[in-house]
Protein backbone atom coordinates (compact mmCIF):
# COMPACT_ATOMS: atom_id res chain seq x y z
CA UNK A 1 0.00 0.00 0.00
CA UNK A 2 3.03 2.18 0.94
CA UNK A 3 4.54 1.88 -1.96
CA UNK A 4 1.71 1.89 -4.49
CA UNK A 5 0.48 4.70 -2.95
CA UNK A 6 4.42 6.54 -3.38
CA UNK A 7 4.49 5.96 -6.70
CA UNK A 8 1.08 7.30 -7.50
CA UNK A 9 2.73 10.35 -5.90
CA UNK A 10 5.26 10.52 -8.01
CA UNK A 11 3.03 9.65 -10.76
CA UNK A 12 0.41 12.56 -10.09
CA UNK A 13 3.62 15.02 -9.96
CA UNK A 14 5.01 14.10 -12.95
CA UNK A 15 1.99 14.55 -14.78
CA UNK A 16 1.25 17.70 -13.08
CA UNK A 17 4.93 18.74 -14.81
CA UNK A 18 4.40 17.64 -17.87
CA UNK A 19 0.79 19.47 -17.79
CA UNK A 20 2.50 22.75 -16.08
CA UNK A 21 5.01 23.96 -19.02
CA UNK A 22 5.70 27.49 -17.53
CA UNK A 23 5.00 30.10 -20.59
CA UNK A 24 5.18 33.26 -20.22
CA UNK A 25 3.31 35.36 -17.81
CA UNK A 26 2.64 37.93 -21.03
CA UNK A 27 0.71 35.33 -22.39
CA UNK A 28 -1.39 34.10 -19.46
CA UNK A 29 -5.09 35.62 -18.83
CA UNK A 30 -4.47 38.26 -16.33
CA UNK A 31 -7.09 37.28 -14.24
CA UNK A 32 -4.79 33.89 -13.45
CA UNK A 33 -2.06 35.72 -12.52
CA UNK A 34 -4.28 37.94 -10.13
CA UNK A 35 -5.76 35.34 -9.09
CA UNK A 36 -2.27 33.62 -8.09
CA UNK A 37 -1.03 37.26 -6.56
CA UNK A 38 -4.10 37.83 -4.33
CA UNK A 39 -3.86 34.13 -3.12
CA UNK A 40 0.17 34.60 -2.49
CA UNK A 41 -1.11 38.12 -0.37
CA UNK A 42 -1.92 35.50 2.33
CA UNK A 43 1.34 33.72 2.47
CA UNK A 44 4.06 34.49 5.07
CA UNK A 45 6.55 35.22 2.35
CA UNK A 46 4.14 37.02 -0.90
CA UNK A 47 7.00 38.15 -2.93
CA UNK A 48 8.61 34.72 -3.32
CA UNK A 49 4.72 32.92 -3.64
CA UNK A 50 4.47 35.09 -6.45
CA UNK A 51 7.69 34.79 -8.18
CA UNK A 52 7.60 30.72 -7.90
CA UNK A 53 3.92 30.44 -8.32
CA UNK A 54 3.92 32.73 -11.75
CA UNK A 55 4.85 29.73 -14.05
CA UNK A 56 1.69 27.41 -13.05
CA UNK A 57 -0.72 29.82 -13.62
CA UNK A 58 -2.28 28.58 -17.05
CA UNK A 59 -2.04 25.17 -14.91
CA UNK A 60 -3.62 26.41 -12.11
CA UNK A 61 -5.98 28.89 -13.44
CA UNK A 62 -8.02 29.58 -10.75
CA UNK A 63 -8.15 26.41 -9.02
CA UNK A 64 -7.36 26.99 -5.22
CA UNK A 65 -6.30 23.03 -4.93
CA UNK A 66 -3.82 23.56 -8.06
CA UNK A 67 -2.74 26.71 -6.76
CA UNK A 68 -1.33 24.03 -3.19
CA UNK A 69 -0.17 21.78 -5.28
CA UNK A 70 2.26 23.89 -7.73
CA UNK A 71 3.23 25.26 -4.18
CA UNK A 72 3.62 22.20 -2.91
CA UNK A 73 5.89 20.98 -6.15
CA UNK A 74 7.96 23.46 -5.48
CA UNK A 75 8.64 22.78 -2.14
CA UNK A 76 9.71 19.30 -3.21
CA UNK A 77 11.66 20.89 -5.86
CA UNK A 78 13.28 23.31 -3.53
CA UNK A 79 13.70 20.43 -0.64
CA UNK A 80 15.25 18.08 -3.71
CA UNK A 81 17.69 20.89 -4.26
CA UNK A 82 19.03 21.53 -0.69
CA UNK A 83 19.54 18.19 0.16
CA UNK A 84 22.35 18.10 -3.22
CA UNK A 85 23.62 20.87 -1.93
CA UNK A 86 24.54 19.84 1.46
CA UNK A 87 25.49 16.29 -0.65
CA UNK A 88 28.18 18.22 -2.14
CA UNK A 89 29.09 20.15 1.39
CA UNK A 90 29.35 16.69 2.54
CA UNK A 91 31.51 15.24 0.39
CA UNK A 92 33.58 18.43 0.34
CA UNK A 93 37.58 17.79 0.88
CA UNK A 94 37.63 20.61 3.39
CA UNK A 95 35.39 18.73 5.61
CA UNK A 96 36.05 16.83 9.09
CA UNK A 97 34.39 13.68 9.49
CA UNK A 98 32.12 14.06 12.33
CA UNK A 99 30.61 17.72 10.68
CA UNK A 100 30.05 15.45 7.35
CA UNK A 101 28.00 12.95 9.52
CA UNK A 102 26.22 15.96 11.02
CA UNK A 103 25.77 16.95 7.66
CA UNK A 104 24.25 13.26 6.55
CA UNK A 105 21.99 13.46 8.93
CA UNK A 106 20.55 17.08 7.96
CA UNK A 107 20.59 14.91 4.29
CA UNK A 108 18.11 12.47 6.02
CA UNK A 109 15.78 15.42 7.68
CA UNK A 110 15.13 16.99 4.03
CA UNK A 111 14.59 12.99 3.13
CA UNK A 112 12.25 12.92 5.74
CA UNK A 113 10.61 16.37 4.68
CA UNK A 114 10.29 15.15 1.23
CA UNK A 115 8.30 12.14 2.17
CA UNK A 116 6.32 14.60 4.35
CA UNK A 117 5.30 17.22 1.72
CA UNK A 118 4.57 13.84 -0.68
CA UNK A 119 2.18 12.74 1.74
CA UNK A 120 1.02 16.07 1.97
CA UNK A 121 0.29 15.90 -1.99
CA UNK A 122 -1.85 12.57 -1.39
CA UNK A 123 -4.03 14.11 1.49
CA UNK A 124 -4.92 16.84 -0.97
CA UNK A 125 -5.62 15.11 -3.70
CA UNK A 126 -8.38 13.35 -1.23
CA UNK A 127 -10.32 16.83 -0.49
CA UNK A 128 -13.11 15.60 -2.53
CA UNK A 129 -14.11 12.78 -0.56
CA UNK A 130 -16.46 12.19 2.38
CA UNK A 131 -13.94 12.65 5.04
CA UNK A 132 -12.56 15.68 3.89
CA UNK A 133 -11.98 17.59 7.16
CA UNK A 134 -10.29 14.52 7.70
CA UNK A 135 -7.85 14.88 4.69
CA UNK A 136 -7.74 18.57 4.89
CA UNK A 137 -6.33 18.36 9.11
CA UNK A 138 -4.15 15.46 7.47
CA UNK A 139 -2.79 17.96 4.77
CA UNK A 140 -1.83 20.18 7.15
CA UNK A 141 -0.33 18.18 9.81
CA UNK A 142 2.17 16.87 7.20
CA UNK A 143 3.30 19.46 5.90
CA UNK A 144 3.91 21.73 9.58
CA UNK A 145 5.84 18.41 10.12
CA UNK A 146 8.19 18.95 6.89
CA UNK A 147 8.91 22.39 8.41
CA UNK A 148 10.18 20.99 11.63
CA UNK A 149 12.07 18.70 10.03
CA UNK A 150 14.03 21.33 7.70
CA UNK A 151 14.56 22.87 11.65
CA UNK A 152 15.89 19.30 12.97
CA UNK A 153 18.31 19.89 10.30
CA UNK A 154 19.74 23.12 11.14
CA UNK A 155 19.43 22.25 14.90
CA UNK A 156 21.66 19.12 13.96
CA UNK A 157 24.14 21.13 11.80
CA UNK A 158 24.19 24.09 14.43
CA UNK A 159 24.97 22.01 17.46
CA UNK A 160 27.86 20.08 15.71
CA UNK A 161 29.75 24.02 15.12
CA UNK A 162 30.58 23.02 11.55
CA UNK A 163 32.33 25.62 9.97
CA UNK A 164 31.10 28.82 9.40
CA UNK A 165 31.27 29.03 5.94
CA UNK A 166 29.30 25.71 5.39
CA UNK A 167 26.79 26.70 8.31
CA UNK A 168 25.38 29.73 6.32
CA UNK A 169 25.47 27.60 2.91
CA UNK A 170 23.27 25.51 4.78
CA UNK A 171 21.37 28.18 6.58
CA UNK A 172 20.22 29.56 3.22
CA UNK A 173 19.17 26.42 1.31
CA UNK A 174 16.98 25.33 4.08
CA UNK A 175 15.67 28.53 4.95
CA UNK A 176 14.31 28.71 1.52
CA UNK A 177 13.22 24.83 2.24
CA UNK A 178 11.27 26.84 4.96
CA UNK A 179 9.92 29.45 3.19
CA UNK A 180 8.72 27.45 0.09
CA UNK A 181 7.11 24.61 2.76
CA UNK A 182 5.41 27.75 5.10
CA UNK A 183 3.70 29.23 1.58
CA UNK A 184 2.43 26.03 0.71
CA UNK A 185 1.29 25.87 4.39
CA UNK A 186 -0.78 28.62 3.97
CA UNK A 187 -1.95 28.45 0.89
CA UNK A 188 -3.46 24.89 2.44
CA UNK A 189 -5.02 26.66 5.34
CA UNK A 190 -6.93 29.22 3.50
CA UNK A 191 -8.18 26.39 1.19
CA UNK A 192 -11.74 26.92 2.68
C1 LIG B 1 -2.94 42.33 -0.07
O1 LIG B 1 -3.33 42.62 1.26
C2 LIG B 1 -3.28 43.99 1.59
C3 LIG B 1 -3.58 44.12 3.08
O2 LIG B 1 -4.51 43.21 3.54
C4 LIG B 1 -4.26 44.76 0.70
O3 LIG B 1 -4.21 46.13 1.00
C5 LIG B 1 -3.88 44.54 -0.76
O4 LIG B 1 -4.82 45.16 -1.61
C6 LIG B 1 -3.84 43.06 -1.06
N1 LIG B 1 -3.35 42.85 -2.42
C7 LIG B 1 -3.93 42.00 -3.28
C8 LIG B 1 -3.29 41.86 -4.61
O5 LIG B 1 -4.95 41.37 -3.01
C1 LIG C 1 15.93 23.35 -8.34
O1 LIG C 1 17.04 23.18 -9.16
C2 LIG C 1 16.73 23.19 -10.57
C3 LIG C 1 18.00 22.82 -11.33
O2 LIG C 1 19.09 23.55 -10.87
C4 LIG C 1 16.21 24.58 -10.93
O3 LIG C 1 15.87 24.63 -12.30
C5 LIG C 1 14.96 24.86 -10.11
O4 LIG C 1 14.50 26.18 -10.33
C6 LIG C 1 15.24 24.69 -8.62
N1 LIG C 1 13.95 24.78 -7.95
C7 LIG C 1 13.79 25.39 -6.77
C8 LIG C 1 12.41 25.49 -6.26
O5 LIG C 1 14.71 25.81 -6.11
C1 LIG D 1 38.15 25.30 4.20
O1 LIG D 1 38.07 25.53 5.60
C2 LIG D 1 38.77 26.69 6.05
C3 LIG D 1 38.71 26.76 7.55
O2 LIG D 1 37.46 26.41 8.07
C4 LIG D 1 38.14 27.92 5.37
O3 LIG D 1 38.82 29.08 5.77
C5 LIG D 1 38.20 27.75 3.85
O4 LIG D 1 37.52 28.84 3.24
C6 LIG D 1 37.55 26.45 3.43
N1 LIG D 1 37.72 26.24 1.99
C7 LIG D 1 36.71 25.94 1.19
C8 LIG D 1 37.04 25.69 -0.24
O5 LIG D 1 35.55 25.85 1.58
Amino acid sequence: MEISNYFFTILTILLFISHANPTSASKVPQTYTSFIKKSCNTTTYPTLCVKTLYPYASTVKTNSIRLCNAALLVAIQSTGNCSTTVLKLASGKNISRPDASALKNCIGDLKDAVYELRQTVSAMRHLRDADKEFQWDNAKTYASAAITDAETCIDEVSDRRVNQNVMNKIRDCVSGVEKHISNALSLINHLY
